[in-house]
């Protein structure tokens, strides 16, 4: 019988591209999200890219009641947690609502899942956990010290990783936590991909929006760094291939329960949920002067851009040690960065004859 996954944010950018790859490998997906920031018409679009339409609910994770209803109309083996607001600068102008919306739904949602028995989980944190300095900014291994997060939506990260060990040591959840780096990219049919409302504050998008002609230049903030070129280093992996990296993670979530079920005939009462963090990251840093060269080429055309102060929060370089997942997981990344920006490319020119 085919597994039943809940996909919490299943019509955001990450989540959407999530629910097709688990669709087409053979899972039955159910999605919730608030349309907070996405639109019904993704949920057309994943039909129109899979031949089929998963069922959606509209909902907050505020609401447990409507979640209630939701765990009793279905079967779930598990969740995989995406939803949640993710603008680092709106996190620290309105905390409250970043604190309730991501940390209050997500308790709402793990207490619905103890209740209905639903105890395997992914977990989509963030590379913004890690305590970075000036110089340990390199390479960040899972094993790196985490907390002191500079922003609340970094805090509300950190917090929920702490709820799910609580989860783990006292309730046997089996969880996997996913650290992710900077996704971009799109799926190939240009058909998903990220359209944050009003001025995007990452690269990417910022990029493609002055490619397409709606804003005017992007600002380089800083060319001051110790870096190859002196601006900001990152570690830019493909949407597709963040969300298979979940795939293999499911799979490693289904392999410890049959591990679990014989260990449990051994010892009864022996605790066997687990909790492993794994990063999810290309391994190597690309600086923003090298994304706008790669857009170029992409693009036909040269983006203008002006070189402006540093931001302020901004580290010189951020970028993934992924031995673990490739080990472990057995997941490497496969789609270069001109791929990506060849999808977001194709998504934005899409887009802009919409308009
Ligand atoms: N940048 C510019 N101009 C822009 C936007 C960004 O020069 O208009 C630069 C930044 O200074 C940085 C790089 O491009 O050097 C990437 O910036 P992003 O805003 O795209 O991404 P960040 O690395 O700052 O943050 C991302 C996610 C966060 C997450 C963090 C984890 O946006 O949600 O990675 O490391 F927490």
């Amino acid at each position: 019988m085919k597994k039943t996954i809940l996909i919490t944010g299943g019509l955001g950018y990450i989540g959407s591209h999530a629910v097709i790859e688990f669709v087409k490998s053979g899972y039955e997906v159910v999605i919730i999200d608030n349309l907070s920031n996405t639109n019904i018409g993704v949920l057309d679009n994943i039909a129109k890219i899979i031949n089929y339409k998963p069922k959606f609910y509209e909902i907050n994770l505020i609401n447990k009641t409507g979640l209630k209803n939701i765990f009793s109309n279905h079967n779930f083996d598990g969740v995989i947690h995406f939803a949640g607001l993710k603008a680092v600068g709106e996190s620290c102008k309105n905390i409250g609502l970043y604190h309730n919306n991501n940390i209050v739904g997500t308790i709402n949602l793990f207490e619905t899942m103890e209740k209905y028995g639903v105890r395997n989980i992914i977990f989509s944190s963030s590379a913004t956990v890690y305590k970075v300095n000036s110089e340990i900014n390199t390479g960040l291994k899972e094993t790196n010290l985490t907390g002191d997060t500079s922003n609340p939506y970094g805090t509300t990260k950190f917090v929920i990783e702490q709820l799910l060990k609580d989860y783990k040591n006292h309730k046997s959840w089996k969880v996997i936590n996913l650290r992710y780096f900077n996704p971009i990219g799109a799926h190939t049919s240009g058909l998903l991909g990220e359209n944050p409302n009003g001025i995007p504050n990452n690269l990417l998008p910022y990029i493609m929006k002055v490619a397409t002609g709606e804003l005017s230049e992007i600002g380089v903030f800083g060319n001051d760094y110790d870096t190859v070129d002196g601006t900001g280093v990152r570690d830019y992996i493909d949407v597709i291939d963040l969300v298979r990296g979940h795939l293999k993670a499911w799979e490693l979530v289904e392999n410890q329960n049959t591990k679990g079920k014989m260990e449990k005939k051994k010892v009864e009462s022996k605790n066997n949920g687990f909790f492993e963090t794994f990063n999810l990251g290309v391994g190597k840093g690309v600086s923003v002067l090298e994304m706008i060269n790669i857009a170029n080429k992409v693009v036909g055309k040269d983006i203008p851009y002006t070189i402006k102060s540093r931001r302020s929060g901004d580290l010189a370089i951020v970028y993934s040690d992924s031995s673990k997942a490739n080990k472990i997981l057995g997941w490497k990344t496969k789609i270069s960065t001109m791929e990506s920006i060849e999808n977001s490319w194709k998504f934005y020119k899409k887009l802009k004859i919409k308009d």
